[in-house]
């Protein structure tokens, strides 16, 4: 056969045409085992126990690749382009949350930076080391608004924001997918977790979702459609039942919306066996029903369920399923492989300096830097530190590199790590005497241990005290009763705080924290997050002041576990001053966009074009910031818009927009926001029909807000 005559495998012919061609030739087998995921390695995710795949078919259509070595990849892949018939490629996906080997800060932390550049940045970074790993496919961004810090996952979504989350989206798609996906340095995006897992009731994972279709428009599908608008060539339908059609049978969800309206054209993956979890959900007798619903709804991939396996030659066969969709869905699957260019270069060439090269180092620590948030900095001024002759690093977290890397860790190396105590040594040794203690394990301590503490303690001239979460006290399947760290903490840091010396305390934790009887036992609070590889080393230049925090947060802090759920953009209440608990104050700790900075930024007055305007037409609101302090610093600035008369009621406040910038000191920097009506100041009905009125608005920004009349 002249090769001309095999159009499915000539990159020269259009997409679209190639597939044609090879549809024409494919059994229905064939097409089906397109449709299936299995495993290949070993597997490391202790939610995920599966099977270690040995043999696998050669026809099929993607593996969850547990290998950073091209070979193993690069073996299976020689089975699937020499002994199947047609010779089409696997492509193999990974679950790259927050980077590959070099570990970044998880998401939540990332939002906190509000510096979308760098996220965008360092996501091409960790594509490269993936997809030179033999990973084609990174299952992330995770854009779940969260906002329940009970749940575990909140640490792998932007955090509690539509707006962030979807900014944020955008970028890594950005980053993961490059200009063009057959690069051998960019990687396919997966949004997940389609949609709505973020509303896991009372924090629980997997469970039921009550989300009204209003909430579904207004919260949780923005990101999506960010991401999608972005190009991301592939989504992962959710776990969850949302308000009685689960995530992975939702055909308004996954065909509807993605489809028909969006016009997506890549493919979607279920989550881990959530196609036969539709029996335990109620909504399918069996898993040949449950296939049949899934696949039927227009999810196109069965990851680890073996349910289209199995069943769906069977469901066709008995007419249940339509060979169109069957051809359209493998279509799907075989775009995104084209778009890859997998089938011109299936294989994955040898790279070996590629991990943990300068410019992703660098991006590590900067990014970490960047993400820690100061949350209280006292009178005594003991941040930064300056010329300290002792140092104690006491806490069960300073020298443990697992919490520092936090959960989703690729395949990141502990030993890579700068711990706390590592970067600390790093930064102030040999100038400061630095001694360390443990105090206490996560949650556990004895006297002994809380003895030596208190020596050290005693000895030194200021205390950094790491306390916080273990890895895997977050993210998936990690859903906590109570946000306070253990008990063992708290005495911990009520011994030191009881001998008087300074405390700064350094939190890793993969979620807000409880920290009313934590906060006043110290002087200063910095919240490192799960910062990742470089994450002692960025601490360290917090705590040195070489690098001015700049992070805020992208959650709430509550008061307590009860308070929650506490979200900034909420609506408002019937009774504006009723209606809250007797026995905490209204507000929570720390609230969306509260972070300290070394320096003072200063927002003078705002000027807007024109305050009053018509539907079509822009409006510009300019603010400037001042560097009123002695340091250069990094300010973010967060807009606002209240829309408080509404045919559907609107939240109290609504991020729109926001920048990050540097100042030097004394310098001023002029912050604009260009209001379009159509996307700013809209919002959708509970069919996600764009809705606009006339009428007053108000801009908020820093301390100020700007009336606005649309008429
Ligand atoms: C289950 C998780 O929910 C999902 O986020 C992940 O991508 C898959 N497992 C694959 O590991």
């Amino acid at each position: 056969m002249k090769p001309s005559t095999v159009l499915y495998k000539d990159a020269s012919v259009p997409v679209e045409i190639r597939i044609d061609d090879l549809l024409s030739r494919m059994t229905t087998h064939e097409k089906v085992m397109q449709l299936n995921q299995y495993t290949l390695g070993n597997n490391n995710n202790e939610n995920n126990v599966g099977e270690v795949a040995g043999e696998l078919p050669a026809e099929l259509g993607s593996v969850i690749y547990y290998n950073d070595n091209p070979d193993l990849r690069n073996a299976y892949q020689r089975r699937c382009m020499e002994e199947s018939r047609l010779g089409i490629p696997c492509i193999f996906g990974y679950d790259m949350i927050h980077g590959f080997r070099t570990i970044y800060p998880i998401s939540l932390g990332q939002a906190c930076s509000w510096n979308v550049p760098l996220v965008e940045r360092m996501t091409s970074y960790a594509a490269a080391e993936g997809r030179m790993s033999g990973v084609d496919w990174t299952f992330s961004p995770m854009i779940d608004v969260a906002r329940d810090p009970r749940w575990g996952r909140v640490s792998e979504g932007y955090g509690e924001d539509p707006y962030a989350n979807a900014a944020f989206c955008a970028a890594t798609v950005r980053g993961y997918q490059g200009k063009s996906l057959a690069d051998s340095t960019t990687i396919a995006a997966c949004l997940k977790h389609y949609v709505a897992y973020g509303a896991s009731e009372a924090g629980r994972d997997y469970v039921y979702t009550e989300v009204s279709p209003q909430t579904l428009w207004d919260t949780y599908l923005p990101p999506y459609k960010a991401g999608v608008d972005a190009g991301a060539l592939t989504l992962m339908s959710s776990f969850n039942d949302i308000s009685g059609i689960p995530g992975s049978a939702n055909y308004y969800t996954l065909t509807e919306i993605l489809k028909n309206r969006w016009k997506h054209k890549g493919f979607v993956v279920s989550d881990w066996g959530s196609i036969e979890q539709l029996v335990n959900q109620g909504n399918a007798a069996d898993k040949k029903e449950a296939g049949l619903r899934a696949f039927n709804s227009g999810l196109e991939m069965d990851m680890m369920s073996h349910a289209y396996d199995k069943y769906l030659e069977e469901l066709i066969d008995e007419g249940k399923v339509d060979s169109v969709l069957l051809d359209e869905s493998v279509r799907r699957v075989l775009r995104v492989k084209m778009l890859l260019g997998l089938f011109e270069k299936p294989y994955t060439g040898n790279h070996p300096d590629r991990f943990m090269r300068p410019d992703a180092l660098s991006a590590a620590r900067q990014l970490a830097a960047e993400s820690m948030v100061l949350l209280k900095n006292d009178s005594t001024g003991i941040l930064p530190l300056d010329g300290v002759g002792r140092i104690a690093v006491i806490g069960p977290v300073a020298k443990s590199s697992a919490s520092l890397q936090g959960s989703w860790n690729g395949r990141g190396v502990y030993d890579e790590t700068v711990t706390l105590y590592q970067g600390i040594l790093d930064r102030f040794a040999p100038e400061a005497e630095i001694r360390f203690a443990k105090g206490s394990d996560l949650d556990k301590t004895t006297e002994v241990e809380l003895a030596q503490a208190v020596d050290t303690a005693c000895w030194a001239d200021v205390v950094i005290l790491c306390l916080g979460e273990e890895r895997r006290w977050s993210g998936e399947n990690a859903s906590r009763s109570t946000i306070a760290l253990p008990e063992a903490q708290l005495q911990l840091a009520e011994k030191i705080a009881a001998t008087g010396k300074p405390v700064v305390m350094l939190l890793s934790s993969g979620r807000p924290l409880d920290l009313s009887q934590m906060e006043p036992l110290a002087n200063a609070i910095i919240e490192v997050w799960q910062p990742g590889t470089a994450g002692g080393a960025a601490a360290a230049d917090i705590l040195s002041g070489d690098v001015n925090p700049s992070g805020k947060l992208a959650m709430t802090f509550p008061r307590s576990t009860g308070q929650i759920p506490i979200y900034y953009n909420r609506r408002g209440s019937a009774r504006r001053h009723q209606g809250f608990y007797q026995d905490i104050p209204s507000t929570p700790l720390y609230p969306f966009g509260h972070g300290l900075s070394y320096t003072t930024f200063v927002y003078g007055e705002p000027s807007v074009s024109s305050s009053t305007f018509r539907k079509g037409e822009k409006v510009t609101v300019t603010v400037p910031v001042t560097n009123t302090g002695l340091r250069a610093g990094a300010e973010a600035v967060l807009w606002f818009i209240s829309d408080p008369a509404a045919s559907i009621t609107r939240p109290l406040m609504e991020l729109k927009h926001f920048e990050k910038r540097e100042l030097k000191p004394g310098e001023t920097t002029t912050f604009k926001f260009v209001i379009d009506p159509m996307k700013h100041l809209s919002f959708p009905d509970a069919d996600g029909n764009i809705i606009l009125e006339p009428g007053d608005f108000k801009i908020i920004v820093g301390p100020h807000t700007v009336n606005l009349v649309m008429e």
